[in-house]
């Protein structure tokens, strides 16, 4: 008896710790719309996606679209588009998964839109669509939100979108959750960011963590093509994992770390062979020059890299590691860091799961124990990089200016403050956290 008791309270006292940093949430689906999420699967300048989620008693749904006028009369002049509905069903758990995309929109131009069906509605959300022509813009880039996410990532979400009111979209670069196919973690990803998800349009990318074993073999979270409407424009079989969109002078590329790599090679090359714009970003999970100790990406690094160069990619926004990185191309055969040229890398993460900075050659800047987003700025043949703490602190600056002909000239505009690592109030790292790479 005593040993059961004794059992007991140690399973008890884990039970306890592991849900300690957990806020509570309840990821019940209703006939009320939630997780509604703002995506572009076509031309920003001319559509937009919307995904939501309802119970399956609500079999058909539509959204409608109006541009946006001061007078609230623009409800009057609202166009309907009917969803397409799937079924999402798990342990006899079951949601109805909607989404439709607006066309025809007129580019640089604000749109009201709401989703539902019958007589129950989402609020009307605002957003102004691409201009059609390059033009000065400004996007967020999270690396892993992942653990706690409504109790520990949500005060990232929310201090970017305050620091950055005006951005034009934002970028996940991977792990979005722990749990692929946990429901309730989606319910606090989508509940952090609440309305930001459904009026500022995302481009995630999957982590290893969006993977999970399925009969011996890795799959992509069930979640993620019900939860985002993406473009379906790259290499078969990874729809809206690896794909690309252009804006306003930028083209920005997803790529699927976790699988195929090989395979999205050539059709990398002949993205960025074709590319029209002046800007170039590249986002996946895995990072081309890790910053944590015992990971390193030599596949991927092999394949892709070779490309970014030929290319001039003038960033990649990565994840995983858990830690904050930001620094440069290390070029073929060339052992020392070149501070002006080339690539810009940054491995960076939104969440609270922090590990061990492992100091490279290729690193201007580098932290841990730190949650940040990062507000990236362009205009014409300059942009603006800033990362930024989770309570709204600099941390990091750069500007890149396009030079013709040249590699990007970049100028360092950091603060100049110490460099954060770890101390003693560090979270200690949770065994269930990531067992899969
Ligand atoms: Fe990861």
């Amino acid at each position: 008896m005593a040993r059961l008791v004794f059992l007991l309270l140690i399973a008890c006292l884990a039970a306890c710790a592991h849900d300690y940093h957990r806020a509570a949430v309840n990821s019940v689906p209703t006939q009320i719309p939630d997780r509604i999420v703002l995506n572009w699967s076509g031309d920003p300048a001319t559509a937009a996606s919307v995904t939501w989620r309802t119970d399956t008693h609500i079999t058909k749904a539509e959204g409608q679209i109006a541009e946006a006028d001061a007078s609230p009369n623009f409800v009057t002049w609202a166009k309907r588009e009917e969803a397409r509905t799937e079924k999402w069903t798990r342990n006899g758990y079951a949601a109805h998964f909607h989404s439709v995309t607006f066309e025809g929109l007129k580019p640089n131009t604000h749109y009201a839109y709401r989703v539902g069906s019958g007589k129950i509605w989402s609020s009307w959300y605002q957003f102004r669509t691409a201009s059609a022509k390059p033009d000065s813009f400004t996007f967020i880039y999270f690396g892993d939100a992942q653990n706690n996410l409504l109790a520990l990532w949500a005060r990232t979400i929310r201090t970017a979108m305050l620091d950055a009111p005006d951005a034009d979209f934002i970028i996940h670069a991977g792990d979005l959750v722990n749990k692929p196919n946990r429901d309730s973690e989606w319910q606090e990803w989508f509940k952090a960011g609440d309305w930001i998800h459904a009026k500022i349009p995302s481009i995630p990318t999957p982590g290893n963590h969006e993977y999970d074993k399925d009969a011996g073999k890795r799959r992509l979270s069930t979640l993620w093509r019900p939860h985002f409407t993406l473009p379906e424009n790259g290499p078969t079989g990874l729809a809206e994992t690896t794909y690309y969109t252009d804006y306003q002078g930028a083209r920005i590329i997803s790529l699927n770390s976790n699988e195929r790599i090989e395979d999205q090679t050539p059709w990398l090359e002949q993205v960025l062979a074709t590319n029209p714009n002046p800007w170039t970003f590249v986002t996946f999970h895995h990072p081309v020059y890790s910053a944590s100790k015992g990971r390193d990406n030599k596949d991927l690094r092999e394949a892709w890299k070779p490309l970014f160069d030929k290319y001039a990619v003038d960033m990649v926004l990565q994840g995983h590691d858990h830690t904050y990185a930001r620094g440069h191309n290390i070029g073929n055969g060339v052992t020392v860091r070149d501070t002006t040229k080339g690539t810009v890398y940054v491995v960076s993460v939104s969440g609270p799961k922090q590990s061990d900075l492992r100091k490279d050659r290729w690193m201007t800047r580098g932290a841990e124990n730190t949650q940040l987003y990062q507000v990236i700025s362009v205009s014409g043949n300059t942009l603006h990089y800033r990362a930024m703490t989770a309570v709204g602190e600099l941390y990091d600056a750069f500007d890149l200016v396009k030079q013709q002909g040249e590699p990007n000239t970049l100028i360092e505009r950091g603060p100049g403050s110490p460099e954060r690592r770890k101390n003693k109030n560090t979270l200690e790292k949770r065994d269930d956290d990531d067992k899969v790479y």
